[in-house]
């Protein structure tokens, strides 16, 4: 156990994931109080009982991020509940039907985006109404190399990710002076559910072009711990590469 996040609360959306609920884990562990938000709401009343089991505090909730007015009320009354939030870790994400771009209907591409760009503005919106100026919050966006990079037969993933990643950085300068630090993580590939639908030498592929191999959920907690503790309280805006070199070439 250590104490880099003592005495702060935190929100995780997605926290039924794989790297939602790693997430979870690695922030009880160094001294976090949760607040466990997911579509899946027995997935994470599971994953708040195991974390309480160990002595962390831990609470579950349902929430769908594509619904602004439940993110709101969940923000408000979770910093009613626990004093205030010190951290939003948006994990919620889901990948795009696998075609290109005149396969894709406008539904394929208007739900990856409202879940993972429309989502994530609804996180920092929440935040910004109910917190600005009243206590120090850090918002850590799950974004992806994704963003940075572009791929084939996945135009709304890495659409929604370059805006996550964009988004980002306006809402770190419209907020930097009223105590609301915002980043971003940018993942290489961690084999998981998102991936089931892949073909095996689609997977090969991938894996080819990560030098280090690729990761694991464990690989990226430490850069959210980073951004969501006061060791990166001059950060701000940052979209932070974790992928094993993926982007080197
Ligand atoms: N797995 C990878 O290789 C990889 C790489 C780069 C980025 N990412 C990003 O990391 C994040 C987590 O990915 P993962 O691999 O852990 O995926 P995962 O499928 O294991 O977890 C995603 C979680 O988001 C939840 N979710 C989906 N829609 C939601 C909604 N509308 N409201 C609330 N919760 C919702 C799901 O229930 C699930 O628990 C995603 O944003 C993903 O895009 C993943």
């Amino acid at each position: 156990m250590g104490s880099r996040l003592e005495g702060k609360t935190i929100l995780v959306t997605g926290a039924a994931g794989a790297l939602g609920s790693a997430v979870a884990r690695s922030c009880a562990a160094e001294g976090a109080a949760l607040v466990l938000a997911d579509l899946n709401v027995e997935a994470v009343q599971a994953l708040a009982d195991e974390i309480g089991a160990a002595g962390a505090t831990a609470s579950a909730e349902r929430l769908d991020v594509t619904d602004g007015d439940e993110f709101d009320a969940l923000v408000a009354a979770s910093a009613q509940r626990y004093g205030t939030l010190n951290g939003l870790v948006n994990t919620a994400g889901i990948v795009s039907p696998n075609a290109r771009i005149h396969h894709l209907s406008t539904q394929d591409f208007e739900r990856t985006v409202s879940v993972n760009l429309t989502g994530t503005f609804h996180a920092i919106r929440a935040v910004a109404r109910a917190l600005r100026k009243r206590s120090p919050v850090s918002i850590v966006n799950i974004a992806s190399v994704s963003g940075l990079t572009a791929w084939s037969y996945a135009a709304p993933y890495c659409a929604s990710k370059a805006g996550v990643i964009h988004l980002t950085r306006v809402a770190a300068l419209e907020y930097a002076k009223e105590g609301i630090r915002v980043n971003a993580v940018c993942p290489g590939t961690f084999p998981t559910a998102l991936h089931e639908t892949l073909p095996a030498e689609a997977m090969q592929a991938i894996e080819a072009k990560h030098p280090l191999g690729l990761g694991s959920p464990d690989n990226l907690t430490g850069a959210v711990v980073y951004l969501a503790s006061d060791e990166s309280s001059w950060v701000t805006g940052h979209s932070l590469v974790v992928d094993g070199g993926y982007s080197l070439p």
